[in-house]
């Protein structure tokens, strides 16, 4: 029988949780950084929704002032009317699970725990720097341009590729509405962030959460604001994702056919701090496995991040040093998931 004392033994958690019936001690958070899972399903107002119906057309202007009030207010938001067909999204969902319910010896394959490689399925955040684990496992996959990495995904279920090269596409199409809305947001041209990503990037992971024995000792993810420029991300039914606002941790409770955006570093840096990327975290519980399906957009490595000069002037000074995104990045795998964000690493 294991205790509190088990080291894990299984390189991912998904083989090693059918083995225990206590959390790990690699795995258990100081008591002062613990998740309270009392707040987990309270019904306290959540992130704006905002309706893309329109976006191209007459609704325009008010989308933009959605936008911009929830990027100021919250640093994330909900979207309905996103124009991503259902059948899409439900082919990347079953395709996920598939590739999670795959044998062990087919999953580890992928194992990879080099954050510079750009397929690899992993477990926690960096196992080679962290001193707690995290209770998920992750497959992360680079999907811009879709050429260049398609042939590293994993073969296995056999429609993957198909299935996810689709949704990737989707969500590239959609980022760079959002990206647009967000630069009239601020004031800029509409392709003034595109523009400053150079040639892109776009990364997804797909986050697998098992159910865990002791939810109330450990996390899914702790607190951390994203690295990239934005994150689309799907969840399935299982509540889990927490955001802080005000002091307080809203939780986001799934809703049908919507995805939920935020403002990752990126954008902040641009934004010269008018629009904040926020901490959240996703905690895990005992009953059920959660999925959660990212999109990060973000700038390709050698394009070089900085204020919009349109959004600085003498009561407002540029925030932040220029840097590269390689620069960035690097830098963020490599300190841990904490949060202290490594935006402020870059400040002017
Ligand atoms: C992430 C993340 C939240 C979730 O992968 O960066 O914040 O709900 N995920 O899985
Ligand atoms: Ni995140």
């Amino acid at each position: 029988m294991a205790t509190t004392t088990t080291i894990a033994t299984k390189p991912l958690l998904t083989d090693l949780v059918s083995t225990i019936d206590r959390v790990p001690s690699n795995f258990i958070r100081p008591l002062a950084d613990r998740p309270n899972l009392h707040q987990l399903h309270s019904s306290s107002p959540s992130i704006p929704i905002i309706d893309l119906h329109d976006f191209d057309g007459p609704s325009r202007s008010r989308i933009v002032q959605h936008i911009a009030h929830a990027c100021q207010h919250y640093g994330f938001f909900q979207i309905v009317n996103h124009g991503i067909p259902e059948e899409v999204v439900r082919k990347m969902v079953n395709v996920s699970k598939e590739f999670f319910a795959l044998p062990e010896s087919e999953r580890l394959k992928n194992y990879s725990d080099d954050p510079s490689k750009t397929t690899r399925l992993s477990t926690s955040f960096n196992i080679k720097t962290e001193k707690v684990s995290n209770w998920r496992d992750f497959l992360r996959l680079h999907c811009h341009p879709l050429e260049d990495y398609i042939l590293e995904w994993p073969s296995n279920p056999p429609s993957f590729r198909e299935d996810v090269a689709e949704y990737s596409r989707k969500m590239r199409g959609l980022s760079l509405k959002l990206l647009e809305g967000i630069s009239e947001s601020l004031g800029l041209e509409r392709d003034y962030v595109e523009k400053a990503l150079g040639k892109h990037g776009q990364h997804m992971a797909v986050n697998y959460y098992p159910p865990c024995p002791e939810p109330e000792l450990t996390y899914g993810l702790p607190p951390h604001a994203d690295p990239n420029a934005i994150t689309i991300l799907l969840q399935n039914e299982v509540p889990g994702l927490q955001v802080l606002h005000q002091g307080n941790w809203l939780s986001v409770n799934p809703v049908p056919n919507t995805f939920i955006v935020n403002i990752g570093d990126q954008i902040q840096v641009i934004s010269n701090d008018r629009y904040k990327s926020v901490l959240h975290r996703a905690l895990v519980n005992c009953e059920k496995e959660r999925m959660s399906i990212p999109t990060f957009y973000c700038p390709s490595p050698d394009a070089t991040i900085k204020p919009a000069p349109q959004l600085v002037d003498s009561d407002h000074p540029a925030q932040y040093k220029d840097f590269t995104y390689r620069e960035y990045y690097d830098k963020f795998w490599n300190r841990g998931l904490s949060k202290e964000t490594c935006v402020d690493m870059f400040k002017a």
